[in-house]
């Protein structure tokens, strides 16, 4: 909804209908142009932007809601999913089902296309574990995976 015209739709109608929430969705590339529509709207989604640069989220908290982020980094993030992931691998899901969704996790970053290629490389093998991941998350440059502006 950021045509023109959609977007001038959405503002128009949380103007003429303040009591009903309005959320706008589509097209929506960083934190500071959600930021943008959050002057006008009630609530902004991001759809490519958060599934190609998941990075992009890391300072959501701080940036739209004065909180404390979760995790400051993409490092962290993988961290606190290591439980699920064992989870799932422990179901017979393979690695590389998960981590084909987080390609862009390190976009930007040294190290992220070594990032990737590990995991192309080795996490498709049979029983490819969260070892795969720690390795291919080593090969990323550690001073540079801080979170990056929106
Ligand atoms: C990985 C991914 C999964 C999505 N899954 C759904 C879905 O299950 N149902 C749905 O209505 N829209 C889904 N969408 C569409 C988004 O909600 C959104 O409408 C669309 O991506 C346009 O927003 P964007 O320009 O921010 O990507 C998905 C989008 C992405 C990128």
């Amino acid at each position: 909804m950021t045509s023109r015209r959609s977007t001038t739709t959405g503002y128009i109608g949380k103007a003429s209908l303040p009591d009903v929430p309005i959320v706008i969705n589509g097209g929506i590339a960083s934190l500071a142009e959600a930021k943008r529509h959050l002057g006008f709207v009630d609530g902004v989604m991001l759809g490519r932007a958060a599934y190609q640069e998941p990075w992009r989220l890391l300072t959501a908290d701080p940036e739209l809601f004065g909180e404390a982020a979760p995790h400051a980094t993409m490092r962290g993030v993988f961290e606190a999913m290591m439980p699920y992931i064992e989870r799932e691998l422990a179901q017979g899901i393979r690695l590389h089902s998960i981590m084909r969704h987080f390609v862009g996790a390190f976009h930007g970053v040294p190290g992220a296309r070594a990032f990737r290629r590990h995991l192309a490389e080795n996490g498709v093998k049979p029983g490819a574990g969260v070892n795969v991941l720690r390795d291919a998350i080593a090969l990323v440059d550690d001073r540079a995976v801080a979170p990056m502006a929106a």
